[in-house]
C-alpha cells in the first residue's frame, strides 16, 4: 500500500518518535513493506514513519532507487554513532518537495540499529548514504534537514511554503 506523504506543516515530522519495542510482527513486516512501495513511488531514497504520519523511530533506505536489493536497509531505532569528515551538498526532503538547499553533513556516518527481527547491527556509509544516515536519523528525532540551513533561508522557505498553503498547493 503506498501511504500519501506527509508535508511540512504537520507536527508530526517535528515531534520526537517513539521507540519500537516490538520486532518480527507481521504489523511491522507488513509497515516496512508499506514504506518501500511508498518510498519508491515517492522517488525518493530514503524514507522515515513520522512522513506517513507514525511516529515510531522506523526508517528505510535504499540508494539504489529499487535497481539493488542488496541497497535495501531497515532502520528501527536507530543512532549515529560516529562521523567522519564532511561533504557539502543539495538535500531535500519528500516532506518538502519543490525545495533543494545546501546541507553540510559528514562525509562518513556509522550508525547503529536495529533490524525487521530485533537484531543489532551497525553500518558504516559514505557520500549519498551517509547523508541519508543522517537525514533519516534526524527524522525520528522530529528534526528536519531545514534545522541545519541558516536561519534567513529558512525563513525565507517558510514564507513561500505558507503562500503556497494559502493557495492549497502544499496539502
Ligand atoms: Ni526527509
Amino acid at each position: 500500500m503506498v501511504y500519501p506523504i506527509v508535508k511540512f506543516g504537520d507536527p508530526v515530522l517535528e515531534n520526537e518518535a517513539a521507540d519500537v519495542t516490538e520486532f518480527d510482527t507481521p504489523e511491522l513486516h507488513k509497515l516496512l513493506e508499506d514504506m518501500f512501495e511508498s518510498m519508491y513511488a515517492a522517488k525518493g531514497v530514503g524514507l522515515a514513519a513520522p512522513q506517513i504520519g507514525i511516529g515510531k523511530k522506523i526508517a528505510v533506505i535504499d540508494t539504489s532507487n529499487g535497481e539493488d536489493p542488496g541497497e535495501k536497509l531497515v532502520l528501527i531505532n536507530p543512532v549515529v554513532l560516529r562521523v567522519e569528515g564532511r561533504q557539502e551538498g543539495e538535500e531535500g526532503c519528500l516532506s518538502i518537495p519543490g525545495f533543494r538547499e545546501q546541507v553540510r553533513r559528514g562525509k562518513r556516518v556509522t550508525i547503529r540499529a536495529y533490524n525487521a527481527k530485533g537484531e543489532v547491527y551497525e553500518k558504516t556509509g559514505e557520500d549519498l548514504l551517509a547523508r541519508a544516515f543522517q537525514h533519516e536519523t534526524d527524522h525520528l528525532y522530529g528534526r528536519l534537514y531545514i534545522t541545519h540551513i541558516s536561519a534567513l533561508k529558512r525563513d525565507l522557505m517558510k514564507r513561500k511554503i505558507k503562500k503556497l498553503q494559502r493557495a492549497g498547493d502544499w496539502g
